[in-house]
């Protein structure tokens, strides 16, 4: 890693000093050439005029001296610019591909609103796939992350997925909140498409706290308040919920202390506190729960699923988990293997059931 990382920082620096030689070296040349371009002109033009036959008067070659003096000066800005030019349309190129990015979630032309969630979520037959895998000879083909995906999540009920890692339970999540569109199938809330539901409407309809934290480079405060204008009480409520309070406060400027990159300055349990906490203040009818992997010790492991439990309560809650203690309790655990759900029911079923569900629970007792 050493060698590589030289290499490639000798090799940077090397193009770096060529451009600049070069760069500075221009001016100086440009100078010259111009220098010496007037030297010849005025000793060919003396000779001209100065000569035993006389071809130019010497009004007409001062003349001529003054036109080229005052073309000199554009030729040379030309040629600056003729480096400038590729160079701003190298970073064009690259500011152009983030400007026409397609929008590949297209808003409804006439969206259906919808302002409560009353009745149930609907997975029907949905099958899904990532895009744009091609195979050897070039054809686009389709590897399905999802396949026939039936499932439906009554308001105020507690659905929670298991199942290896792969097996597509994170994609499945994506797909309420319309990340990505499904290929096959229909999403539907309360009988109503979710390609028919404005985006931001079906976004505020939903809270979603991520397999990774998505944090900010700003403060406690703004993080936990983000996209909303809480009062600081309010911020200060959602985070007691969220067993963060504590920790927060024992940070050196409490909610004004800035968390760092990603919230680089917490570690996992913290990071996903914070967001457990955001999803708390946003208060939404729909919760999606993606469990983190991170390993946490007993003592965080216990507030953390604590706040879960408390922000799952009230809510319908759709949710990833890995430690199965925290889903032991839920109205449905759908087992998913390879982009199917292989074995649904509650906890005691499953367990009676004695296939996959319960292989895994015994693994995570021992
Ligand atoms: N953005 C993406 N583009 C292409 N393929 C993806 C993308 N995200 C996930 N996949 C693929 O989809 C499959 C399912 O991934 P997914 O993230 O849903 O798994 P998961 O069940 O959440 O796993 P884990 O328990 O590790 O979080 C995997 O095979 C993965 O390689
Ligand atoms: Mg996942």
């Amino acid at each position: 890693m050493n060698r590589r990382f030289d290499k490639v920082n000798s090799q940077y620096r090397d193009d770096i000093m060529r451009v600049s030689i070069r760069q500075q070296l221009a001016h100086p040349m440009s100078e010259f050439l111009g220098t010496v371009m007037i030297v010849v002109v005025l000793w060919f033009g003396g000779t001209l005029v100065l000569g035993q036959y006389p071809v130019i008067s010497g009004p007409t070659f001062i003349y001529y001296l003054v036109i080229l003096y005052s073309i000199i000066n554009p030729l040379k800005e030309f040629s600056r610019a003729s480096y400038n030019i590729p160079k701003g349309l190298a970073s064009m190129e690259r500011v152009d591909k983030i400007l026409k990015a397609e929008v590949e979630i297209q808003e409804p032309d006439q969206p259906v609103r919808l302002d409560t969630f009353e009745h149930q979520i609907e997975f029907r037959h949905v099958s899904f796939a990532y895009k744009d895998e091609k195979d050897k000879d070039g054809k686009t083909m389709l590897h399905w992350v999802l396949k026939d995906i039936n499932l439906t999540i009554p308001k105020g009920k507690t659905v929670a997925l298991v199942g290896q890692s792969g097996s597509g339970k994170s994609t499945l999540l994506d797909l309420i909140p319309r990340y990505y569109d499904v290929q096959e199938g229909e999403i539907l809330i309360d009988g109503i498409n979710v390609k028919d539901l404005g985006v931001h409407n079906l976004r505020q309809l939903i809270g979603n706290v991520n397999q990774e934290a998505i944090l900010f480079n700003d403060s406690f405060r703004n993080n936990i308040s983000f996209g909303s204008t809480a009062t600081d009480s309010a911020i200060e409520d959602a985070a007691r919920i969220a067993n963060a309070h504590d920790f927060i406060m024992q940070s050196e400027n409490g909610y004004g202390t800035n968390i760092g990159d990603r919230g680089g300055r917490l570690s996992g349990g913290q990071r996903q506190r914070v967001s457990i906490a955001r999803a708390i203040l946003k208060n939404p009818p729909i919760l999606i729960l993606d469990e983190a992997t991170s390993a946490l010790d007993t003592e965080s492991e216990r507030l953390v699923q604590d706040a879960l439990y408390k922000l799952m309560k009230t809510r319908t809650t759709i949710a990833v988990a890995h430690r199965l203690s925290t889903i032991k309790n839920s109205d449905e655990i759908c087992v998913m293997h390879e982009g199917e759900i292989v074995e649904r029911g509650t906890h005691d079923e499953l367990m009676a059931m004695d296939g996959y569900y319960r292989k895994l629970h015994d693994m995570q007792e021992i």
